[in-house]
């Protein structure tokens, strides 16, 4: 067995929407990166969820691939790990048709997200938005995963998958492995900085609301500048709980591998346009090499197809055993058993 074969798996995805952003990298993919050592790791780019919400095909086609080369450009490996479009492996599609059948409407009425997005496309609340959650377990318990990495706005998701994936093994026997969460002690919730009390959201239609990973050092500077805070102007103790300064806190600590200790001993008494300034370079310093990469791969194009082609073909082979089994246990007729 190779050591791949005996590393646990991690997996996690992305939608393709909007424009990577600071909330995500922080949430997530900065873990992905830094578990990716001791781990076989799938990053998926979840393309089927994302049509959830109308999109134009040009965009979603390009945002796939730009999705995926950001993936490279923040530094997952691909010679270790499988990076791939979902729409590539249909036993996604085919493992979310089975588990929900095994989802209660109930569960998915509690879930925050289908409420949040109903509210916000009230002209297509579509069933896709409301099962999105099945499509999730699929995408996970297709692959046997220990661990996945994700903001706090997915652990309601995560915690149904368990449920999903407890339901059928107790039904069944042992089928599939019930995943753990990891989710981040700090950033796992980055706020947007015009309106410090919601989530930082990649589909944002105010772009000052984010940070998005391609923008260019003078977006960022302006973004930043511009961020929303409160009437006082000197960083304390209790600016950690503030909405919008204690936002820009985290993200400096995050980016910096600073405890909350740390970064107030860092800031305390100081003004916040100092932290804004301070955090700006961070950004920048930290973006640049990131948007090198970026450009580097999206100018091989051939590069990134074969990365992905060759992702999505190790995913469809662990996937078919996976919903083999699933099928057989069921009670669905094996092709080819019918003579
Ligand atoms: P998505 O595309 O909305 O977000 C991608 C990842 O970024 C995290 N995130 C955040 N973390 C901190 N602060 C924020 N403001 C912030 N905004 C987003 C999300 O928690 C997520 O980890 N349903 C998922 C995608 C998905 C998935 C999966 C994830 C589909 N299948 C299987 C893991 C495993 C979603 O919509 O994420």
């Amino acid at each position: 067995m190779s050591e791949q074969q005996v590393k646990p798996t991690l997996l996690s995805g992305i939608q393709p929407s909007g424009q990577l952003a600071l909330g995500n990298y922080v949430g997530a993919m900065r873990n992905w990166v830094n578990l990716q050592q001791d781990y076989r790791g799938i990053f998926i780019v979840v393309d089927m969820h994302s049509i959830t919400v109308r999109q134009k095909p040009a965009d979603l086609r390009n945002r796939c691939l730009s999705f995926a080369a950001q993936y490279l450009a923040a530094g997952i490996d691909p010679n270790e790990n499988i990076i791939f479009i979902q729409s590539h492996v249909p036993q996604h599609a085919e493992l979310s048709w089975v588990l929900n059948c095994y989802t209660y409407m109930g569960e998915l009425n509690r879930m925050t997200q289908f409420k949040d997005k109903s509210k916000r496309h009230e002209d297509n609340v579509n069933a896709g938005l409301y099962t999105y959650p099945a499509l999730m377990a699929a995408d996970i318990l297709l692959y046997q995963t220990d661990l996945v990495p994700v903001g706090a706005d997915q652990k309601q998701h995560l915690e149904l998958t368990r449920d999903l994936a407890a339901r059928f093994n107790n039904t069944y026997s042992p089928t599939f492995k019930v995943p753990e969460p990891y989710i981040p002690a700090s950033g796992a919730r980055i706020m947007s900085l015009q309106e410090p009390e919601k989530k930082m959201s990649k589909s944002d239609s105010n772009e000052n609301n984010f940070i998005a990973l391609l923008d260019p050092p003078d977006v960022i500077q302006r973004k930043i500048k511009r961020a929303v805070t409160d009437s006082a102007r000197e960083i304390s103790a209790d600016s950690l709980t503030k909405p919008g300064i204690g936002n820009l806190l985290t993200i400096y600590a995050v980016l910096n591998d600073l405890n909350e200790s740390g970064i107030v001993d860092t800031f305390a008494g100081r003004q916040y346009s100092d932290l804004k300034a301070e955090l700006s370079d961070s950004l920048v310093a930290f973006l640049e090499p990131f948007q090198t990469r970026y450009h580097e791969i999206m100018t091989e194009k051939g590069y990134l197809s074969g990365i992905l082609d060759d992702g999505a073909e190790k995913a469809r082979s662990i996937a078919r055993k996976t919903l083999s089994k699933v099928h057989r246990k069921i009670g669905f007729v094996a092709p080819g058993r019918m003579k």
